[in-house]
């Protein structure tokens, strides 16, 4: 009889597991729905809410799923790139038409904009695994986990402060001068996350500049084009750095300009120094693909592709688009306009804004008014609703830091 193999003093396997704290902005949701006061205010977590509160689904989408049912013949394997027409519509959505045509980019459909940055996390580090990457601070609590679970090193450099409310742009161009030439700089392509305040147009052109002089490689995360300022306009700094850097990469997400979140739906690009180059890239892109998903999850990337072929679906979904952003910039206004101390966040775009609150205010906040906001600071303006929007502001001038 075969003798159990035991070391008496050993944990087995899980044993060896240490505890892990719950994603803090994934747990806001649950906390937000188990309060029962019916004016209770959920701005934690980034998502889209229209004026009564809710998180319809778009015409376009609901339009594009029903020709799916109908039309759709297979569910067969597409391969490890996910579906490619998806991929060559997007492109110029996110580079334009001219560098849409730029032979030096690769795209491939990945999970979400998580799946493009861990994807691209990856092949950085299959790369170089000397390679590191250069992130403003603060930024959205998932990049470094993302970067990090890849092996690649990250390097904390000033981006924005909270109290004073703006850019720190001297200071994190300074601290950018310790990259190497191939290190990596991440950029928030637009409407960053947390704070809501982008680069301008200047910034972005000094930054492309020094990133194309010192051989550095702009890695840009673009999960909220459209959502800002309007697709083109969001877009602007995002083609400006990729056509000044001989090498990019783009990450980039439709689960936020679709509205359709849990189908994780996005891309990854990936500019080469040659065509030849970024066949290599794609076919190492494949490789990496294959080992983590095997091949994207299909339904979104059906969606949008069905959408954006279908010119009367496109149009509808930019009007959508549009009113979205426009609901944005109406609620951003709003809250502008109750209080001088509030006037910043006007200037800045998207979902997101940072307000100066210590973590006991937003406790605070969060039991005696029941306001759900992220333990920095940083709410979703687009969670309010017309009728709270002031009630907010009232509550949380009370605890400004400044
Ligand atoms: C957010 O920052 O709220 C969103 O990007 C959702 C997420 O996955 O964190």
């Amino acid at each position: 009889m075969a003798e159990a193999l035991t070391v008496a003093d050993e944990p087995m396997l899980f044993d060896r597991l240490e505890s892990e704290p719950t994603d803090a902005l994934l747990q806001l949701i649950a906390l937000a729905k188990a309060d029962p006061r019916p004016d209770k205010i959920d701005v934690g977590v980034g998502v889209y809410r229209d004026a009564a509160g809710g998180t319809p689904i778009l015409r376009a989408v609901k339009a594009a799923e029903r020709i799916l049912v109908e039309t759709q013949e297979t569910k067969a394997y597409l391969g490890s790139a996910g579906d490619t027409r998806f991929v060559d519509l997007i492109r110029p959505i996110v580079f334009g038409e001219k560098g849409a045509r730029d032979e030096r980019i690769v795209g491939v459909q990945t999970p979400g904009g998580c799946g493009a940055l861990r994807l691209g996390a990856d092949l950085i580090d299959k790369a170089n695994s000397d390679a590191r990457i250069f992130v403003g601070q603060p930024t959205w609590p998932n990049h470094g986990p993302l970067i990090e679970c890849a092996g690649v090193e990250m390097v904390k450099v000033p981006y924005y402060d909270t109290r004073s409310r703006r850019i720190l742009f001297d200071e994190m161009m300074e601290a950018l001068k310790e990259a190497r030439p191939g290190d990596l700089v991440l950029l928030h392509g637009c409407c960053h996350n947390p704070t809501g305040a982008d680069l301008s147009l200047d910034q972005w052109r000094e930054v492309a500049d020094f990133i194309a002089r010192r051989g550095l490689v702009p890695y840009v995360d673009l999960a909220y084009q459209g959502l800002g300022n309007g697709l083109e306009a969001d877009a602007q700094g995002t083609r400006l750095v990729v056509e000044a850097a001989e090498q990019a990469l783009v990450a980039q997400s439709c689960d936020k300009n679709f509205g359709v979140y849990r189908e994780r739906t996005g891309s990854l690009f990936v500019k080469a120094s040659s065509k030849a180059g970024a066949e290599t890239v794609f076919g190492n892109l494949l490789q990496l693909a294959r080992t983590m998903w095997s091949m994207p999850p299909d339904h979104g990337a059906a969606i949008v592709h069905t959408i954006l072929d279908d010119p009367e679906l496109r149009a509808d979904w930019n009007a959508e688009l549009k009113e979205m952003c426009a609901r944005i910039r109406s609620l951003r206004a709003r809250l502008s306009a109750y209080d001088e101390r509030l006037a910043f966040i006007d200037r800045q775009n998207g979902m997101f804004s940072m307000l100066p609150l210590s973590r006991d205010a937003v406790l605070e906040l969060r039991e005696s008014h029941g306001i759900y906001m992220a333990d920095s600071g940083r709410f979703n303006v687009v969670g309010l609703s017309d009728e709270n929007v002031d009630r907010f502001a009232a509550a949380v001038v009370e605890k400004l830091d400044g």
